[in-house]
C-alpha cells in the first residue's frame, strides 16, 4: 500500500513514518529529509533549497516536483510512505500525472491533525541527530544521557534552523495558507483519512495503522 502522510508542521509525520519504516519496512519519502540532505552535501539543489527552507517558506514547485520523481523511480517496488510532498494543490496535480507516467497509485491520504499550542512546543522542543537523522524532543522523547544520539552515538544532536520561533510562524501560516486546502482535494479523490495526531507516538502508530487496514 503506498500512502501520504500530511498535515502541520510537527504533527508527527517523520516520527510515524519511521515506525512505518521500521515495523513494515516502507520506503520513506521525505522531502524535507531530501532537501537537508542536499544542504549538508552542499548539492546545487542544496545551495538553492536552503534560503527558502531556513526562512520557513517553500521550496519552487519545479525544483521539488523533479526532486520526487526521482525518488519514486528508485523505491524498488517497496511500498512508499510521502512525507512533506504534496505541500499544495498544484504539487498535488504533478503528483497525479507522475503517478500515471510511472504506473504508480496512492492508495491513502492520511491527514494527521494536532492542535497549534501542541505544534509548537513540538517544534521548538525538537532536536535531530547529525548523523543519522533520529529525532528527539527536549520533554517527550530526550536522548538518554542528554547529548549522544540514542541511535547511532553521534555526538551532534541539534536544532534545526526552521524550528527556531520566527520560522515556526511563517510554516505554520505556510501550512494553513498552501497545505491545509489538500484536504478537500484528497476528500474529493475519496482517498482521505483523518487521524486524531495527539497522546503519545504509538497511541497514534495505532491510529495509523487502523487507517491503512480500514
Ligand atoms: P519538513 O521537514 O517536511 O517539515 P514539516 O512538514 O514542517 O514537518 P516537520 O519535519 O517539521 O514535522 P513532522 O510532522 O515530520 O514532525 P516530527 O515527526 O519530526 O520540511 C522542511 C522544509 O522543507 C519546509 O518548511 C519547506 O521549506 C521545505 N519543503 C519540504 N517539502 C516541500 C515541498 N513539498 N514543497 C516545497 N518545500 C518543501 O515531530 C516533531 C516533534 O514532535 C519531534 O520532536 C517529535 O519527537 C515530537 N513528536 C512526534 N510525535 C509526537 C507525539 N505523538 N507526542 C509528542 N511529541 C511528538
Amino acid at each position: 500500500m503506498n500512502i501520504l502522510l500530511f498535515g502541520p508542521p510537527g504533527a508527527g509525520k517523520g516520527t510515524q513514518s519511521a515506525l512505518l519504516v521500521e515495523k513494515n519496512g516502507m520506503k520513506h519519502i521525505s522531502t524535507g529529509d531530501l532537501f537537508r540532505e542536499a544542504i549538508k552535501n552542499k548539492t546545487p539543489l542544496g545551495i538553492e533549497a536552503k534560503g527558502f527552507i531556513d526562512q520557513g517558506k517553500l521550496v519552487p514547485d519545479s525544483v521539488t516536483i523533479n526532486m520526487v520523481k526521482e525518488a519514486l523511480k528508485s523505491t524498488g517496488g517497496k511500498p512508499f510512505i510521502l512525507d512533506g510532498f504534496p505541500r499544495n494543490v498544484s504539487q498535488a496535480q504533478a503528483l497525479k500525472t507522475l503517478l500515471v507516467e510511472l504506473n504508480l497509485k496512492l492508495d491513502k491520504a492520511l491527514f494527521l491533525e494536532v492542535p497549534k499550542d501542541d505544534l509548537i512546543g513540538r517544534l521548538s522542543g525538537r532536536r535531530v541527530c547529525r548523523d543519522c537523522g533520529a529525532v528527539y524532543h527536549i520533554s517527550a522523547k530526550p536522548l538518554k544521557d542528554g547529548k549522544t544520539c540514542d541511535s547511532c552515538g553521534g555526538q551532534d544532536v541539534y536544532q534545526r534552523n526552521d524550528d527556531k520561533a520566527e520560522s515556526i510562524a511563517t510554516r505554520l501560516q505556510v501550512y494553513e495558507d498552501s497545505t491545509r486546502p489538500l484536504k478537500e482535494y484528497y476528500k474529493g479523490q475519496e482517498i482521505l483519512t483523518e487521524i486524531v495526531g495527539t497522546g503519545d507516538e504509538s497511541d497514534v502508530y495505532a491510529r495509523v495503522k487502523i487507517a491503512m487496514n480500514s
